[in-house]
């Protein structure tokens, strides 16, 4: 067994086949979960029973990616059901190829979500007709049919791309299209240049609802993924606090003060995707989160029960074990000098599910952040081999780091990647 990924349960009885990709035996086992298979590999062949079409497509991946295949039985199946990784063309683009490679890569890895963080302070890369000048100022953008072959392309692999608009902070390239949506529309505000937290935020107009809502009208007419990612986070409240508008219409909603102004915007926006059917997901970084959407705990790896006991479906992203735009250290040439990522401390994240609420814990996913990672070259160096090391935790067969060492650099060379 050289090679990742691997399957989470092995019965070998002696010997080795190689992997026919047109020889197997399909059947279906509904027992099986959707995304699960059962391979039973005799000397002259492999039976593959899966769960559904996805079961099938990660036994082939399994299958293709050991070669050698070991007589006996392998029962495979993911421990969770969302495995993602974030891209993020809005703060350096990030080609259509680039993204489909990307994809490509992902689904080797079993890896089912692509998050696409859309939009942010420096960039805005989805078109929007009927707001056209959030691309005309927001920078390089794909186009509809960019974004339509990404969906189709991922789908034929079992990835669901989920979109990210970041509302109510992360919104200064929107502010420099439109300056209405700001708190101070005479301002002047450019897309942002550098890197960080931004003060400026969305006012609280029922005229901005409406704007957000045609957004994310499109946004759903261009992604079928039942869930839409509505960010939340690092929203600052100062603007709202200076801003006798904002505060006039803080009393008007009966907010208790700018503290809870985040919310209300973003419960709308929830309230709005679920009269369209989708889920939104967001950031979670305290307790008052939006209800009904899916939290994604990036502040730490305590977060994850906190959010699961107020009652979300969670996404464990802790960014001191997913964020693999860190640099594994100072050698990388630090941004960040508190803030580094080693393999091992990737491959040693163990999720625990909160013990009474480990069903609202869906999955996991890594991050790359694009801020310091300014060309496709950059981010694929900075994904793998980590990428590699969470694909399995997300599988469930990560445990033994010195096997996983071992067992790196055929599987990267395979896939093309640099060792
Ligand atoms: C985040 O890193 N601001 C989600």
């Amino acid at each position: 067994m050289s090679l990742v990924p691997r399957p989470r349960e092995v019965i070998a009885t002696g010997g080795v086949v190689p992997y026919d990709p047109d020889g197997l035996e399909l059947t279906s086992d509904p027992a099986l979960g959707p995304e699960a298979y059962r391979a039973e590999v005799g000397p002259r062949g492999i039976a593959l029973a899966s769960g559904g079409p996805a079961g099938e497509f990660y036994g082939r991946a399994t299958l293709r990616a050991l070669g050698d295949v070991p007589i006996g039985t392998l029962a495979d199946g993911p421990r969770f059901a969302w495995r993602g990784v974030l891209l993020d063309p809005a703060r350096h683009f990030l080609p259509k190829d680039f993204v489909l490679r990307m994809i490509d890569l992902l689904a080797e890895h079993r890896l089912n979500v692509l998050q696409l963080h859309l939009t942010d302070d420096q960039g805005w890369r989805l078109p929007v007709r009927s707001h056209p000048r959030l691309t005309e100022v927001g920078g390089e953008h794909y186009t509809h049919d960019d974004l339509r072959e990404i969906v189709a392309y991922a789908a034929e692999r079992f990835v669901t791309v989920v979109p990210e608009i970041n509302v109510p902070g992360h919104v200064q390239a929107a502010l420099a299209a439109y300056p209405e949506l700001g708190n101070d529309p005479g301002a002047g505000v450019q897309v942002w240049q550098g890197w960080g937290v931004s003060p400026h935020t969305l006012n609280l107009e029922e005229s901005t609802i409406d704007f957000f809502v045609d957004v994310l009208d499109e946004v759903v007419d261009l992604f079928p993924s039942p869930y839409v990612h509505l960010g939340g986070d690092e929203c600052l409240t100062d603007e709202w606090a200076a801003t006798p508008r904002a505060l006039e219409r803080i009393a008007e909603l009966g907010l208790s003060g700018p503290e809870a102004a985040r919310g209300w915007i973003t419960g709308r926006l929830v309230a709005h995707l679920e009269q369209r059917g989708r889920r939104a997901v967001f950031w979670y970084e305290r307790a008052d989160g939006p209800a009904g959407a899916v939290a994604m705990t990036w502040l730490d790896e305590e977060s994850g029960a906190l959010a699961a006991h107020a009652g979300h479906d969670v996404v464990l992203t802790p960014h001191l074990r997913t964020y693999l735009d860190y640099p594994t250290g100072y050698e990388d040439g630090p941004f960040a000098p508190d803030r580094f990522l080693a393999l091992r401390d990737v491959y040693g994240f163990d999720p625990q599910p909160p013990t009474d609420a480990a069903g609202r814990v869906l999955g996991v996913q890594a991050q790359l952040w694009g801020e310091y990672l300014p060309t496709p070259a950059h981010v694929e160096r900075q994904a793998f081999p980590r990428l590699s090391a969470f694909a399995e935790v997300a599988w469930g067969t990560a445990g033994d780091y010195d096997g996983f060492l071992a067992r790196l650099p055929s599987h990267l060379a395979r896939l093309g990647l640099a060792t």
